[in-house]
């Protein structure tokens, strides 16, 4: 992979004519040594957020062991390149064939379910000669609200708790460890969103009268975004340990989570080039095809910068982007605040679409991506940082 300092760095010396990525694997080391030093049990990274190999092993290599998969490429893909990581298997809805597979071929023991019907799919897929499997960890998805997310994972999975005692019990026979799995919506913007669905999580217990080896709290935890901002991780990981150790549960029971967005966010940046630009909206060559999905669709705001070699000395005003393609709906809204010089042939770094960026990139009327490129600055906006005493201690840059 080619490598370079940061943006500017790139597009002196590549001129790039296609959308560069730009990767700071330091950023995702760091945050995964956070995750693994302060959330008080076992860490996965959710590999939907950004499926990159060059990631996977950069945060298997920080010493993160547990990946939460979703489709029988995902569980493929990890395998591959972290052959010994331990899978999870955590989308509520699979087919056959992907638990057989994942089960039989891959040594995947941890699957997610919300109903019956699935635990009946789970357990016929991973028999062997019509005998029952003795070694399934089984993790029960509760639905439980998404109102302190910016987006909602509350509608589609998940049994709700007071419904869950017949799923609970009917699993409980069959696994070798229970476990009870949520999501709180991704982006979260209070830690009470985990305390909330702790306490819906203590009612099913109750109601199911089971024992419970695993909690997993899913993912959700935030990154940084302009007018997102959000408190402290560690003010998250308090509420959740707090409402762990309320639970009716075994004195050896496990805490786990999922996140996604918050350990690879500011893993990447995009460099962008501007092609056109008609009075406040500029023409860019990356759009709703390719890593700003979320821009497009949900308005979601990302930092942006203008990269030149000489700084413009014009005030900032307000832009929208188009993307590339012939589409309408290739429109972010923004604002994104450049200054009023800037024209085509300008270079504008795109921050933290590191999480469900290059994730959601299409090859739509023929626009992809051009370069990865690695470089060593740090990401246009952090939610952990190093202190200069103590490069190794991972402290967090926003007291609120
Ligand atoms: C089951 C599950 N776990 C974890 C995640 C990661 O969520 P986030 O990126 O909000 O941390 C998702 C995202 O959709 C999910 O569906």
């Amino acid at each position: 992979m080619l490598k370079h300092h940061n943006a500017l760095g790139v597009a002196l010396s590549l001129r790039p004519t296609q959308p560069a990525t730009l990767v700071r694997p330091h950023a995702a080391r760091r945050a995964a040594r956070f995750f693994m030093s302060k959330f008080p049990g076992t860490s996965m990274y959710a590999v939907k957020a950004n499926p990159s190999p060059d990631l996977i092993r950069t945060l298997w290599d920080a010493g993160l062991t547990h990946f939460d998969v979703a489709s029988i490429a995902e569980v493929r893909l990890v395998r591959d390149v972290a052959p010994n990581a331990t899978l999870c298997f955590m989308h509520p809805v699979k087919a056959p064939e992907a638990i057989a597979e994942a089960y039989h071929t891959h040594g995947v023991r941890v699957f997610s379910l919300d109903s019956i019907e699935e635990l009946d799919k789970i357990v016929a897929a991973t028999a062997r000669d019509g005998v029952a499997a003795t070694d399934l960890t089984l993790c029960v998805r509760l639905r439980v609200s998404s109102s302190h997310s910016k987006l909602s994972l509350a509608s589609k999975f998940g049994v709700p708790a007071d419904e869950a005692a017949p799923v609970l019990m009917a699993a409980r026979q069959v696994a070798d460890a229970l476990g009870i799995c949520f999501h709180v919506g991704s982006q979260a913007m209070s830690p009470q969103a985990y305390g909330d669905a702790l306490a819906q999580v203590r009612a099913a217990i109750v109601a199911a009268g089971v024992t419970v080896d695993i909690v997993d709290v899913g993912g959700g935890f935030p990154s940084v975004y302009p007018g997102m901002e959000p408190g402290r991780l560690e003010a998250y990981f308090e509420v959740i340990h707090r409402g762990f150790e309320a639970l009716p549960i075994s004195y050896s029971a496990e805490l786990w989570c999922e996140p996604g967005r918050a350990l690879c966010a500011e893993y990447s940046s995009v460099l962008v080039r501007v092609e056109a630009r008609k009075g406040d909206v500029l023409y860019i060559n990356d759009g709703a095809y390719g890593a700003l999905f979320d821009a497009a669709h949900i308005d979601w705001r990302f930092p942006v910068t203008l990269v030149r070699e000489e700084a413009s000395r014009a005030k900032p005003m307000e832009f929208s982007f188009w993307g590339p393609t012939c589409d309408d709906m290739d429109y972010m809204r923004g604002p994104f605040a450049l200054p009023a010089d800037i024209a085509a042939g300008d270079y504008i770094e795109i921050g933290m679409l590191g999480a469900y960026g290059a994730a959601m990139r299409t090859g739509f009327n023929g626009f992809t991506a051009g370069e990865t490129v690695m470089v060593s600055d740090e990401p246009m906006d952090t939610l952990y940082a190093v202190t200069e005493e103590s490069p190794d201690k991972i402290i967090q840059l926003r007291q609120h």
